[in-house]
């Protein structure tokens, strides 16, 4: 890590701007694409590989989340980054973490609310990543949009002077956003799982005659109603604050925000709805 360290400080000495690009691994297509537009951006890249424990409220979801470590390096390789991170747990947390992060309002609903302790974990991890490399800019997807919003205020509150890059979903041809979790998708749940982005994009058409409310009522109707597919919760919300809106007049750029359970496989995605 002092290595790592070192190696960014030169870059940094030598203005050379610095792409980070954090990840989980079991690398997709998705994740490639945060890593060519950091590549068009910055004159070095370093993406990561760690599946950070402290984010995992649910110790059986920790177990089971894909690791593929050597196809995730030749991945990388492939990739043409600079350098990859793939640190153990030991390295990154010698000592638990115990900082609680002041995430505000952001991270008080939906995947917050869902997910205890979850973005605080996501905040512990990537202030580190920030703080190990000191990047120009970070990438993440916009899947998780609202990662992005607890990212950014974390970034806010600990004074990190970057720019976070908010990068579009990528999807398979059928529509379904690329995911680490896809891969354990029984084929006839890989099936049914495209049905999300679909029924998402069909209530874009309801907006804004039909009501917020009513919206959201019948896209968790129609999610309920496809086979292997159980919605937890579908929120529509202010796109620069997270919180759920009434009406649509409450936010020129509202985001749809759906967790959908397909069989026993948690899957998000989300829709934007711009007026
Ligand atoms: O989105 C992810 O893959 C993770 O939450 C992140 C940002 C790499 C932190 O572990």
């Amino acid at each position: 890590m002092a290595q790592l360290r070192e190696a960014m400080d030169s870059h940094r000495a030598a203005h050379q701007s610095i792409g980070l690009v954090p990840t989980m691994g079991a690398l997709h297509a998705g994740h490639i694409s945060l890593m060519e537009r950091a590549r068009k951006e910055n004159d070095i890249v370093i993406a990561s590989v760690f599946v950070n424990p402290t984010q995992f409220n649910n110790p059986e979801d920790l177990r089971t989340y894909p690791r593929t470590e050597q196809a995730d390096i030749d991945a990388l390789t492939a990739a043409g980054v600079d350098y990859a991170f793939i640190p153990s747990v030991e390295e990154i947390y010698p000592e638990p973490d115990t900082r609680v992060f002041d995430l505000g309002p952001v991270a008080e609903v939906m995947e917050g609310a869902m997910r205890p302790g979850h973005f605080n974990g996501v905040a512990q991890i990537v202030s580190k990543l920030f703080a190990m490399v000191g990047p120009t800019r970070a990438y993440f997807g916009e899947k998780d949009y609202q990662q992005i919003a607890v990212i950014r205020r974390m970034a806010e509150l600990e004074g990190f002077d970057l720019e976070i890059v908010a990068c579009p979903i990528m999807r398979h041809p059928d529509g379904l956003a690329m995911s680490s979790r896809n891969v354990r998708l029984s084929p006839e749940e890989r099936a049914a799982a495209p049905a999300i982005h679909r029924i998402l994009s069909e209530s874009l058409a309801m907006a804004p005659a039909t009501s917020v409310a009513d919206v959201k009522r019948a896209v968790t109707e129609a999610l309920d109603a496809t086979d292997h597919l159980k919605t937890e919760y579908y929120e529509i919300v202010d796109a620069r604050t997270m919180q759920p809106i009434a009406d649509w007049s409450e936010a020129p750029t509202a985001v749809g925000c759906a967790t959908v359970y397909c069989g026993d496989v948690r899957l998000i995605d989300n829709i934007t709805y711009r007026f």
